[in-house]
């Protein structure tokens, strides 16, 4: 990484951009630069978000606009941008809409930030991530899709309300798609390094399973004009840590598989190293017959997708 602040570009500035441009700065991770086709409201914002800074006590260079230029050299970009869900509609609702936003977006940031890391957040995930790869020809180490950070983040939320004990102390993820058959692991799921399926029953886990998985929608339904954005930005910012900050994090992220869990070309869940390179590697881990079943048909749902894009032209 060159020899400066990170550079950190968000393009959308919707809730989901502002609020990662939020934890971004304030967790001083680097200059950051908010980019919107409204670029007045791009600008304001950053502006806003840097007039808080001698407050807070965070130095970070905060920039917002239209014009992709100033995303150029960014060492990671994060594409927000796009709809959000409706009250009624599932992620997939919004193929058509978004991908031409997605694939616009993505051709910018590579003609500005060659070499940057794109991760991935607009919906419906997995297929926006397709999107993006061939918009930008960027290599799978370098276009990583936001889903499994926060779809986990909701079921160790709930866990943790289930069991009454801090949010710190449950470890667990979900793999597969972002969507409807995304797969919750209760098995690798721990509280304080106790396995959750020795503390709570059976029924209480496939209840905390259902809710994670349509954690989503609970949110759309309760805000009534958009999705959620508090959990999904602090998701993508944690990928964006573990990647300026060379942590070589673990996290469930959406990745393009190529033979890992028998699945080719294709974007899906699972755990990944993050690092300074970006994906660094895909550590593989055991599923059961149930597991390896309900991993198969949440891939399925994606290549459906993945199918009726090329079919409608959108990819
Ligand atoms: C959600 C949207 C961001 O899961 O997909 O809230």
């Amino acid at each position: 990484m060159a020899n400066r602040r990170p550079k950190i570009s968000i393009v959308g500035a919707g809730f989901v951009g502002s609020t990662c441009a939020h934890w971004a700065a304030s967790k001083e991770l680097g200059d950051v630069v908010l980019i919107d086709i409204n670029g007045d409201a791009a600008k304001g914002k950053a502006l806003d978000l840097f007039e808080a800074s001698p407050v807070e006590g965070f130095d970070s260079n905060v920039l917002g606009g239209s014009d992709y230029e100033l995303t150029k050299d960014s060492d990671v970009v994060v594409i927000t941008a796009g709809l959000p869900r409706k009250p009624g509609m599932s992620r997939d609702d919004l193929l058509a809409t978004n991908s031409k936003i997605v694939k616009e977006c993505a051709q910018n940031v590579a003609k500005y930030s060659p070499n940057c890391v794109l991760i991935i957040v607009s919906n419906p995930l997995d297929a926006m991530c397709h999107v993006a790869m061939s918009a930008t020809g960027f290599p799978r180490e370098r276009v990583i899709g936001m889903a499994g950070v926060l779809d986990s983040a909701r079921f160790r939320s709930f866990v943790a309300m289930e069991c009454n004990v801090s949010v710190e102390d449950v470890q667990g993820f979900t793999l597969g798609g972002h969507g409807d058959t995304m797969v919750p692991m209760p098995r690798y799921c721990s509280v304080g390094g106790i396995p959750l399926t020795q503390l709570i029953s059976k029924e209480r886990i496939d209840s905390i399973v259902d809710r994670a998985r349509k954690g989503g929608a609970e949110i759309v339904e309760l805000l009534k004009t958009g999705s959620a954005y508090y959990a999904p930005a602090a998701s993508a910012i944690q990928m964006v840590e573990a990647i300026v900050r060379d942590k070589k994090r673990i996290l469930p992220c959406a990745v393009y598989l190529k033979g890992e869990y028998g699945v080719n070309d294709l974007f899906c869940g699972v755990l990944a190293k993050l690092g300074a390179n970006g994906l660094e590697a895909v550590p593989l881990l055991e599923m059961n017959a149930e597991e390896k079943d309900m991993f198969g048909k949440s891939a399925a749902a994606v290549k459906g997708l993945v199918e009726d894009m090329k079919r409608l032209g959108l990819n």
